[in-house]
């Protein structure tokens, strides 16, 4: 049989976190029940519902007929109701109106448009090592390349701005800060932070892309807007329901472009275009959204607190297992395992591939986060319940004690 070839396009594209569910599949299907650890959505486990007012003004939507096409870079209100929130940061927010904000679905869809509208052929996106898979898979679909800089896991998995400011050059169009990061759920510093818009200042074409859609997942309340630090430097802003409003099903996100001198004009007519192109996203989620962010936000407090105590024990359990250790994450609902175990230290796929086999329990191996910097290491998600998460603990220490 002849077959068609598929595009090198597509078959270059590599995402871990999902990847990892075929094996679990072929055990499933042999009847085998999994304990699955993989993946970053609050839904998956219980104990992080979505909130019932903002499930109500979905509703609404849909009762009311609100189902009809929203404007293409998203309803007015939500618009305007980001800029605000943008605005009121913890520790200080950035002039953003209404017109700099476009909804998107997803952050996933924010970035396929930042990439397509920045881009030409061999481009460059500086993104940390280790980061989310699509930093890596997206700029190749439009004739860029990633190039990665460096974490410091020994200091809180901090920028390394050495390393990325040796990685500059004028190809490099983008620079990424993901934070809280996933997977190290690592915050970047205030200070750091102002670097690296310094850095991208001084090359004539750099823009920042600032992924901040755990921000308000962060334990110790130091998590800085990188726009609010910027008075001239061009940087794009992700955020989004799919974490903190624990509603990833919903597909909705946005990007909020802080630019105070217009450098990027062009590009944004770019955007812009690609936008009024795929026209739109959902419009009751916007309004799910919309009530997310107009009302009040304390059980986000609840949710941020039982975050912590999950991590807390994870901590412990790991502490206790010879062949493990961890820095400590300080946002996002991820840990960032180190295997100094002997036998599996430099196979990390290997390790999560036998313990599936034999534990049935699926994590991601680090390597799929990034192949230099994620190697030696695997992700676990702390959002199931203190009984789930001992149980796969105990597992883990199992596999490593026979
Ligand atoms: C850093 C980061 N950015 C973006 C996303 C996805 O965002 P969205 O659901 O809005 O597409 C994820 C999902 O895990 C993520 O970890």
């Amino acid at each position: 049989m002849d077959k068609f070839p598929a595009s090198r396009r597509a078959t270059n594209i590599e995402y871990a976190i999902r990847d990892v569910v075929v094996p679990a599949r072929e055990l499933e299907k042999q009847g085998k029940k999994i304990l699955k650890l993989n993946i970053g959505d609050p839904l998956a486990y219980h104990g992080f519902p979505t909130p019932n007012h903002m499930i109500e003004a979905f509703y609404k939507g849909l009762k009311g007929q609100q189902n009809g096409y929203s404007p293409s870079y998203g309803l007015p209100e939500l618009r305007e109701a980001i800029a605000y929130d943008e605005s009121q940061k913890i520790n200080g927010g950035w002039d953003c109106k209404s017109d700099d904000v476009y909804v998107c679905h997803g952050v996933t869809e924010a970035l396929q448009i930042i990439f397509a509208a920045f881009l030409q052929q061999d481009d460059k996106v500086l993104a940390p090592g280790p980061h989310y898979p699509p930093y890596m898979a997206y700029p190749q679909l439009f004739e860029g390349q990633t190039v990665e800089y460096s974490l410091n896991e020994e200091n809180g998995w901090s920028i390394d701005l050495e390393d990325l400011e040796s990685k500059m050059d004028d190809k490099v169009r983008l620079i990424v800060v993901i934070n809280p990061n996933n997977p190290t759920g690592g915050i970047a510093d205030k200070n750091h932070l102002k670097k690296i818009i310094d850095i991208a200042g001084k090359w004539p074409h750099c823009a920042v892309i600032s992924d901040e859609i755990y921000d308000k997942i962060n334990f110790k309340g130091n998590h800085y807007s990188t726009a609010s630090l910027s008075d001239d430097v061009p940087v794009i802003t992700l955020n989004g329901v799919s974490k903190v409003y624990y509603a990833p099903g919903w597909r909705v996100g946005y990007m909020a472009w802080h630019d105070p001198e217009k450098k990027l004009s062009l590009v944004r007519d770019g955007a812009e275009r690609l936008l009024r192109s795929r026209l739109c996203a959902s419009t009751p989620a916007q309004l799910g959204y919309l009530a997310g962010l107009q009302s009040n936000k304390d059980w986000m407090n609840d949710y941020t607190n039982k975050l912590l105590e999950q991590r807390d024990i994870c901590i412990k359990r790991v502490q206790s297992i010879d062949g493990l250790k961890v820095t400590k994450p300080e946002g996002a609902f991820y840990m960032f395992i180190r295997i100094t175990d002997e036998q599996w230290k430099s196979n990390d796929k290997g390790f999560v591939l036998k313990l599936l086999k034999e534990e049935h329990l699926l994590l991601v191996h680090g390597s799929g986060f990034s192949h230099k910097y994620g190697q030696g290491h695997f992700r676990i998600v702390f959002l199931p319940s203190p009984k789930i998460l001992n149980e796969a603990f105990d597992r883990i220490s199992r596999f490593l004690t026979v």
